[in-house]
This record gives C-alpha cells, structure tokens and sequence, in this order.
C-alpha cells in the first residue's frame, strides 16, 4: 500500500467527472488499498479517487464513532437510488479543504448501490453520519465539493484564505524556509 498526496481546492482537477471502473480488478484493488491507507493517514472518514488524482468512481469510507461504526468501506460506481424526503443537516469538512468546516443539508437516508473490493454489487441502506459522507463522497465523482452546496459568499472566502495559505507554502519553499510547524495540522471531523 502507498500513500498518496491529497489534493487541495482550488484545484482544477477536483472539479472533473470521475468515470465507471469497468470491473473491480488488481488496479481498482490496489486503487482502493492505497486510498484507504491515504485516509486512514490523514486522518479522515471518507475519501474519493479524485482527491488523489485519480479519475475513477471509487471512494472508501469508514466511520468509527459512537453511534456508527462501519469498518473499511469500498465502493466502485457507487450510486444513491433511494434518498429520504426528509433533510438533515451535518458540520462537513473535506480533505481538500483543510480547516473549513460548514453546515450542509442533505438527504436524511439514502441507498447506496456499489461493487464491493470483490466486484459483488451490494446495496447499502445509510443514516446519520454514514448518509452524509457517501453523498459528500460520491459528489467528488462528480466534481462537487461541499462548498458547492453553501452561499456563494461563503464558498469564495474559504477558497480565497486556501489560495493564499498554499501561496503563503509556496513562497516559504521557494524562499528555503522550513515549512510553519501546524500547517499539517490534524482536522478530525475531515469527511473527506
Ligand atoms: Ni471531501
């Protein structure tokens, strides 16, 4: 397994259309493993291929608090094919967006439908904090970011201060200056 650097917005790559994976083989495995170690890393509770650059609909969860414990998740060409009437609204965080948080609503429950690690398409019935992150996941595969569901107002100020962090790092690198200790700060709530 590898790790693989996360990219941050804004980033014209997190903005793309992931395709299907044709099946669930060595690549998408292997895909899958090295995501899930990237995760487990960073610390989060979600990620999407498109946040490593890759362009495949595959995402990986997994979810360990009190009320949900899921385990390792992985789903290939997940699709929600049943979604609640009912909203409710969860505090998002994202890997690509460090230290930005905001509230968002969604679908209260949903199905998921996906190809497991063994291509065996299986149907997931999710509330609560796993309903959230497998719709926050799986509009990475289609170029949504949390951001995208809140004002505008709002999605432009959190872009401008990563803008002007990553610039701020690029500066210091191309000066020489060690990285600011904290800039790798741990987000705990991330989804992904
Ligand atoms: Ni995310």
């Amino acid at each position: 397994m590898a790790i693989k650097m996360i990219l941050t917005a804004p980033d014209p790559r997190l903005k793309k259309k992931a395709q299907p994976v044709a099946s669930v083989d060595a690549d998408v495995r292997q895909l899958m493993d090295d995501m899930l170690e990237t995760m487990y890393a960073a610390p989060g509770i979600g990620l999407a291929a498109p946040q490593v650059d890759v362009l495949k609909r595959v995402i990986v969860l997994d979810i360990d608090r009190e009320d949900t414990k899921t385990g390792p998740l992985f789903m290939a060409n997940p699709e929600i094919v049943e979604a609640s009437d009912e909203d409710a609204t969860y505090e998002e965080g994202c890997l690509s967006l460090p230290e930005h948080y905001s509230d968002v609503v969604r679908p209260a429950k949903v199905t998921v439908r996906y190809l497991d690690r063994d291509g065996v398409q299986k149907d997931l019935a999710c509330e609560g904090l796993l309903a959230t992150c497998v719709q926050h996941e799986i509009d990475h595969l289609d170029g949504i970011l949390f951001v995208d569901h809140i004002s505008s107002l709002k999605r432009n100020m959190i872009l401008r201060k990563l803008l002007k962090v990553r610039k701020e790092a690029e500066r210091d690198a191309a000066e020489g200056k060690a990285s600011k200790p904290g800039a790798m700060g741990k987000e705990s709530a991330s989804a992904g």
